[in-house]
């Protein structure tokens, strides 16, 4: 079949190669995509949020299938989209409705469906301009640090932790007289949960599901998780503590209950589910949902799916995926992020990167990366993702890190830390 994948990034380019490896790919078209995923399809030069050209584009190159990367076209109706449109409505896109991904567009809808189906979550309370000074009494009965979340979709920026009771009353006044626009016109104030996390991965047809490798990812610039925040500078496969007992927990109290409360809310989901879960102390909780797959988690899962991936989405079009096998691979994977020097603050793009033909052992992802007549150039704060598998963690990083080490590119800085912590 052939297949239109949308978004441009590291997870983009896993999710291409992951496509391109199946024999039911026939054709497959990214678009925008970058440097990496020319090597694997096609490029599109279409926005992954212009629906009208992504229309022409599927209807007159056959496309069977789209599969949406990034959470920008769901949140803004990719999938209602095509279902309402005569000639696009039997094409299947992998993704939830709008209504979905409301699930990760926005924060006071994700708590209070947690509430709604008895998911493990912090505490919580949302708040308005309205309502100011019960927001103030409700920080009043937390504990410090205080965390405070614009409801809307903030370029990942949207969530703070304060140290101290003003900080926390002086930054919410901030977000509601918008700050982070319209997307702090509601805040949803937490209780802080203390534990390390992890993401999980479910793939479902809005009836059955699957649980996909367990990843986590490394979300500071720096070394022993310091630092600004980035869009991920590593991820390892599998993660210690999500073991059997763990799993079972995550399965029984937070994967059925999702799933089942999409239903019982007729809510059409047909796509991935993103876990961002914390471990406090032996029990899952969830931190955030998220509509997709996470980057750069999706650059060590795909390595870790041994089945063919274009049949699961089938069987998530078709609503039999509980028909279909998920295998596992047992070895480990890792990726490490190369990134530009300044990110996630201002850097320099248009970097010519070298080194890319002298890769061994290892399968490179590109991030930010555009072909410049003929060569690979950087063009974005996350260059390019370098992931290997292994028997073990230690192995898997021995051969990115040596691969890491052939890439160049000017001011290219990536962390020597990815999995130390587990
Ligand atoms: P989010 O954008 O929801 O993923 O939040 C960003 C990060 O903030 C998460 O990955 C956590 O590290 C942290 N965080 C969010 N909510 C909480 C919470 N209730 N307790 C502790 N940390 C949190
Ligand atoms: N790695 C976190 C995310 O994709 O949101």
């Amino acid at each position: 079949m052939n297949i239109l994948l949308l978004g441009s990034g590291g997870r983009e380019s896993a999710l291409a190669w992951k496509i391109s490896r199946s024999p039911r790919t026939d054709k497959l078209y990214i678009a925008p995509g970058n440097a990496g995923t020319a090597g694997v399809g096609a490029n599109v030069a279409i926005s992954a949020t212009d629906f009208p050209a992504i229309r022409d584009f599927v209807l007159s190159h056959a496309i069977d299938m789209v599969v949406v990367g990034p959470e920008d076209p769901l949140v803004k109706g990719i999938y209602d989209y095509f279902k309402n449109d005569s000639e696009l409505s039997k094409i299947p896109v992998i993704g939830p409705s709008a209504e979905g991904a409301r699930l990760e567009g926005s924060k006071d809808f994700a708590k209070a469906f947690m509430m709604r189906h008895h998911i493990p979550t912090a505490r919580y309370a949302s708040f308005t301009s309205d309502t100011v000074q019960e927001a103030y009494a409700f920080l009043e009965t937390l504990k410090p640090p205080y965390v405070l979340k614009a409801d809307g979709l903030a370029a990942g920026k949207g969530v703070l932790i304060l140290p101290t009771l003003d900080e926390a009353k002086d930054e919410l006044k901030e977000m509601l007289s918008g700050k982070f626009g319209d997307a702090g016109n509601t805040v949803v104030i937490e209780e802080f949960l203390s534990g390390i996390e992890c993401s999980v991965f479910v793939l479902t047809d809005g009836k059955s599901y699957k649980i996909l490798p367990v990843a986590k990812d490394y979300k500071r610039v720096g070394e022993g998780d310091t630092g600004l925040n980035t869009g991920g500078m590593g991820a390892v496969s599998p993660v210690p503590f999500a073991d059997a007992v763990f799993m079972k927990k995550v399965e029984e109290r937070i994967v059925i209950p999702t799933v089942e409360g999409l239903k019982a809310e007729n809510i059409d989901y047909k796509g991935f589910i993103f876990l961002g879960l914390i471990n406090v102390a032996g029990e899952p909780m969830v931190i955030e949902y998220n509509a997709r797959m996470g980057d750069p988690e999706t650059e060590v899962v795909m390595l870790r799916i041994k089945s063919d991936l274009v049949e699961l989405l089938e069987g998530v079009a078709q609503g039999n995926l509980s028909e279909r096998l998920l295998e596992t691979d047992s070895r480990s994977a890792v990726t490490v992020m190369l990134v530009s020097g300044g990110y996630p603050g201002s850097y320099e793009k248009g970097k010519v990167v070298t080194g890319l033909d002298q890769v061994t052992d290892s399968i490179l992802f590109h991030a930010g990366t555009k072909l410049q007549d003929g060569t690979v150039v950087t063009s974005g704060g996350r260059v390019i993702a370098v992931s290997s598998y292994g028997a073990n963690k230690a192995d898997a990083l021995a051969r990115s890190y040596a691969n890491v080490e052939k890439i160049d590119f000017d001011k290219k800085y990536f962390r020597r830390d990815i999995g130390s912590d587990l």
